[in-house]
C-alpha cells in the first residue's frame, strides 16, 4: 500500500443550513425549519472525507481561512478527521468563507458561496507547496478558489509526480491549458454539461460514454461522470466502465460529490483497481446522502467497508 500522502488544495467554508419544504422562487419568501452551522466547502470536504476514509494515507489541506471563530471551528473539524492542517493559514484580507444552503424534502439543494478567505490563495503561494506534492500519490481540486491558482497548482502538482483529479464545481467553462494537467475530471451531469457548452440536462447511460469522449478529447487523461442515482461512469482511451449507484433514502445531497471524490482518490491511492475504486466511492457517497450536513454526514471507513461488502 502507499504511504504517500493525499493532498487536497480548496476551499473550507462555514455552512449556514436551513431545511424548507421545497426550494424558493425568485421573489419568494419561504418559512424555514432548523437552522445549523456545519462545516463545509468543497475542499475542505474532500479533505475531511479523505481523512476519515484513509487507512494509512495521511489527508494534507492546503487553503485560507480569515481571522475569525469560523476559522478555528473549520480547522478543528479537519484536525478531528486527522487532517493534517498545518497549511491552511489565515489571511487579514478577507473573512473565512461561508455558504447558505437550503435542502428541500427530497433531499435537493440550492447554495451560495461567499468565497471570502477561499480567493486569497495567490498562484504565487503555489511555489511554496511543490514539496507537499513530491510527497504526494493524488492531489485534490476544485473551483472555488482563484482558477488562475488551480491552473498554476495543477501544473506543479503533475510536475512533481502527484496524479492530478480535478472535481470542476461550481460549474463552469474551463480553458485548454487547465486541463492539460488533470489526471481524472469529475464532473457531475450538469457540469459536464456546461463544460462542453451544451444546456445542462440529465445524461442516461447511453448518452455516457460520448459525452466522457467529448471531455476527454479536451485534453483529461481520464473521465468520471457522477451520475447520481445512476452511479458513475469511469472512460479513458482505452476502456470505460459503468459503476451502479447504492439504492439509499437521500435526505441531503450536500457534499456527495466531495465524498465521492475523496472516497475515490483513497482507494486509488490504496492501489485499488478502477472498478474496485469506483465501487468504494460510490458507496461514501451513499451514506454521506443519508443525513443532513456535508462534514457531518461523512462516513467511516467502517461504514463505507460493510456498504462495499
Ligand atoms: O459541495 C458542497 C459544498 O459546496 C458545501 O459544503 C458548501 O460549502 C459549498 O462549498
Amino acid at each position: 500500500m502507499s504511504e504517500r500522502a493525499l493532498v487536497i488544495v480548496g476551499s473550507l467554508n462555514m455552512d449556514f443550513v436551513v431545511r424548507v419544504e421545497r426550494l424558493p422562487a425568485p421573489g419568494e419568501t419561504a418559512l424555514g425549519r432548523a437552522f445549523q452551522m456545519i462545516p463545509g466547502g468543497k475542499g475542505a470536504n474532500q479533505a475531511y472525507a479523505a481523512g476519515r476514509l484513509a487507512k494509512s494515507v495521511r489527508a494534507r489541506m492546503i487553503g485560507r481561512v480569515g481571522y475569525d471563530l469560523f476559522a478555528d471551528h473549520l480547522k478543528a473539524s479537519l484536525a478531528a478527521a486527522g487532517v493534517d492542517v498545518s497549511f491552511v493559514h489565515a489571511t487579514r484580507s478577507a473573512p473565512t468563507g461561508v455558504a447558505l444552503i437550503w435542502v428541500d424534502n427530497e433531499g435537493q439543494n440550492s447554495i451560495v458561496v461567499a468565497s471570502g478567505a477561499n480567493y486569497a490563495l495567490a498562484p504565487s503561494e503555489v511555489e511554496p507547496m511543490r514539496p507537499l506534492f513530491s510527497s504526494a500519490s493524488y492531489a485534490l481540486f476544485q473551483l472555488e478558489t482563484p482558477p488562475e491558482t488551480v491552473v498554476r497548482a495543477l501544473a506543479v502538482a503533475r510536475q512533481e509526480g502527484a496524479k492530478t483529479i480535478l472535481d470542476p464545481a461550481p460549474a463552469q467553462r474551463l480553458d485548454a491549458e487547465l486541463l492539460a494537467n488533470v489526471d481524472l475530471l469529475t464532473p457531475n451531469e450538469t457540469e459536464a454539461c456546461i463544460l462542453l457548452d451544451r444546456p445542462p440536462a440529465r445524461v442516461s447511460l447511453a448518452e455516457a460514454k460520448s459525452l466522457a469522449q467529448a471531455l476527454l478529447a479536451a485534453g483529461v487523461k481520464a473521465v468520471v461522470l457522477k451520475l447520481g442515482d445512476q452511479g458513475c461512469f469511469y472512460c479513458d482511451r482505452e476502456a470505460s466502465l459503468h459503476s451502479p449507484a447504492f439504492p439509499v433514502h437521500c435526505v441531503d445531497a450536500t457534499a456527495a460529490g466531495d465524498t465521492f471524490n475523496a472516497g475515490l482518490a483513497v482507494a486509488l491511492a490504496e492501489n485499488q483497481p478502477m472498478e474496485q475504486a469506483l465501487r468504494f466511492a460510490n458507496a461514501a457517497a451513499a451514506l454521506s446522502v443519508t443525513s443532513l450536513g456535508a462534514q457531518a454526514s461523512i462516513p467511516s471507513r467502517a461504514a463505507v467497508d460493510t456498504l462495499v461488502a
